[in-house]
């Protein structure tokens, strides 16, 4: 199977990273937690307390969230189009209410069984090459531990709160967004105690995870680092595709 699983706490580069190395092997790349954002946003949408966790569990059964490749023309820095039915909701899911409460989300068993799943059954296809692609990267919490133990090569990222809280900040204020400094940081502590804590595939490193401490180095050099492992453990050498702007073309389907 050619299936990279890139864990670690928020903002500790997964989606940025995992991205270029799926990019560079002609791998798809999935980042798991846009399905916990969509039902997050499904429930603020439908008036469901986040507490309400039966109605939260049938939410994420019933929603019918579809991640695809961002088209061409969807130049708008998007690394997939994240859609419920006919809405694209790419960035509602980014809004500071759902950041609010997805941690709360996600530790809701229910939603873990129905999403884990469908996780499951994407990286399973595109980890054989059923989907049109070499393999997959798959970024979240939980992938090297539950949704894909066997993937064969698994990273943890990692970076100290301080430095993830920055990049956040940046991230935000770069998308025209007031935020406060003090205020992310807060945030981030809550949300990554609430990941690490819960009982349900808390955030951990998987055992045979290698872990890459990604401050105070460029993206690049954990592109690479990443890159020489999967020469290594997948025989995965870049892709000869030449300038492919996305690991699968126009609208074609991730899950
Ligand atoms: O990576 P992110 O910030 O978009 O993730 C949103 C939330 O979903 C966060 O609280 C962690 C959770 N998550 C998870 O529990 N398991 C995953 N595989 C991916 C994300």
């Amino acid at each position: 199977m050619n299936a990279i699983a890139i864990d670690g706490p928020a903002a500790s580069g997964k989606s940025t990273v995992g991205f270029q190395v799926g990019r560079s092997l002609d791998f798809v790349f999935f980042d798991t937690g846009v399905m916990y954002r969509a039902v997050a946003w499904a429930i603020l949408e439908q008036g469901i307390s986040s507490a309400d966790s039966v109605s939260v569990g049938r939410v994420a059964g019933e929603l019918p969230i579809s991640v695809s490749a961002p088209r061409r023309d969807e130049s708008d820095g998007r690394q997939a189009t994240i859609q419920v039915g006919e809405l694209d909701i790419t960035w509602s899911i980014r809004s500071s209410q759902v950041d609010s409460i997805v941690s709360v989300v996600a530790a809701n068993s229910q939603v873990r069984q129905e999403l884990s799943r469908k996780q499951r059954l994407i990286g399973l296809k595109h980890g054989s090459g059923a989907g049109g692609k070499s393999g997959v990267v798959m970024a979240g919490r939980d992938i090297g531990t539950v949704v894909l133990p066997e993937a064969p090569l698994k990273i943890y990222l990692e970076a100290p709160l301080e430095e993830r809280s920055r990049r956040r900040y940046r991230e935000i204020t770069e998308r025209g967004k007031a935020a406060d400094l003090s205020t992310v940081l807060d945030d981030m502590r809550l949300r990554d105690q609430v990941d690490s804590e819960r009982a349900v595939a808390p955030l951990r490193p998987a055992a045979d995870a290698h872990r890459i401490q990604t401050q105070g180095i460029t993206v690049q050099e954990v592109v690479g680092r990443i890159l020489a492992l999967a020469a290594d453990v997948l025989g995965a050498g870049p892709a000869s595709t030449g300038d492919k702007d996305f690991p699968l073309e126009g609208s074609q389907g991730i899950q």
